[in-house]
């Protein structure tokens, strides 16, 4: 991340392949990291994001994920070059990998998206479940402008989660939002002025992380349940409610708010 956020970074940072992960406590930052190319992603690069997903799976002191870009882009979206030479295919390939690993995260993810965003770069987000956007944000997804179609579920995902007219739009004539049309829209969850972007993306991770994992966790794969009967809906909350009711987590909260103090789950 080029502003605070990565100041603030702990000094364990990995870099593979344009891609660039750091730790500042419980988040693991992932920074899509070749300004160069406004972060156009290289199947490298999304080997390495999935990697970091993984880790971040694999490690019970991440609490969250942040997910940001380098320089004045978030992602111009899959690299056209790779598109040419070298067209991602199979199951296996890094770019599903790394789709995979973000659409079944169980921890959650925040993204910040500090300029522009396309294809990837907004289908992402889709997967994300914050995002916090700069106010110079693009979002687009120009997938028929060559002559492609969506991935990553966003056929889907983006007509439900900001209607059809605007992802239509989005979509079939390569439109664009800007920041305050995708916070109206409901891509967005927030927009902040651009130089406050990344601490303010970092802090609300940082939120986040502190919350109560198992909590979070639970909260998240509820929201990700699909369309069902309310009842049904009823019944898996009541589950999980009444396993939280018995967790350690529970009690460490109201502990806290008796004691006056903020609750504590680090451990
Ligand atoms: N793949 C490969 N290289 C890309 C790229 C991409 N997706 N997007 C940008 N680049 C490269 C440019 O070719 C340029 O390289 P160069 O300096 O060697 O010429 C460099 O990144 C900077 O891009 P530039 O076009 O000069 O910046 P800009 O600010 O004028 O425009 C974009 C930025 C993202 C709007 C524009 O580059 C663009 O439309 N890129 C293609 C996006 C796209 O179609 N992505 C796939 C979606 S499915």
């Amino acid at each position: 991340m080029d502003g605070s956020a990565s100041r603030a970074a702990a000094p364990d940072v990995t870099a593979t392949g344009h891609v660039t992960v750091s730790r500042d406590g419980a988040v693991l930052v992932i920074t899509m990291n070749r300004p160069e190319k406004k972060n156009a992603l290289t199947h490298v690069m999304y080997a390495a994001m999935a990697e970091a997903l993984g880790q971040a799976a694999g490690d019970a002191a991440v609490r969250a994920i942040l997910i940001t870009g380098a320089g004045d882009a978030f992602t111009s979206g899959n690299d056209l070059g790779d598109f040419l030479n070298a067209p991602p295919h199979g199951g296996d390939a890094p770019v599903l990998r790394f789709l995979t690993a973000l659409s079944t995260a169980e921890k959650p993810v925040v993204a910040a998206v500090n300029g522009l965003a396309v294809g990837i770069g907004t289908t992402m987000l889709l997967h994300c479940d914050l995002v916090y956007a700069a106010r110079s944000a693009i979002f687009t997804a120009p997938f028929v402008n060559l002559a492609l179609v969506p991935e990553a579920a966003s056929s889907m995902l983006l007509p439900r989660r900001i209607g059809h007219a605007k992802a239509a739009e989005l979509f079939l004539l390569g439109g664009r939002l800007d920041a305050a049309q995708a916070e109206a829209a409901g891509l967005v969850t927030a927009v902040f002025d651009d130089p406050a972007l990344a601490a303010e993306a970092l802090n609300k991770t940082r939120a986040l992380a502190a919350k109560a994992p198992g909590a979070v966790r639970a909260t998240k794969a509820l929201m990700k349940r699909g369309d069902e009967p309310v009842a049904d809906r009823m019944r898996a909350e009541s589950e999980q409610f009444s396993a939280r009711l018995r967790s350690p987590e529970l009690r460490e909260a109201i502990k806290a708010f008796t004691e006056k103090r903020p609750p504590d789950f680090s451990s």
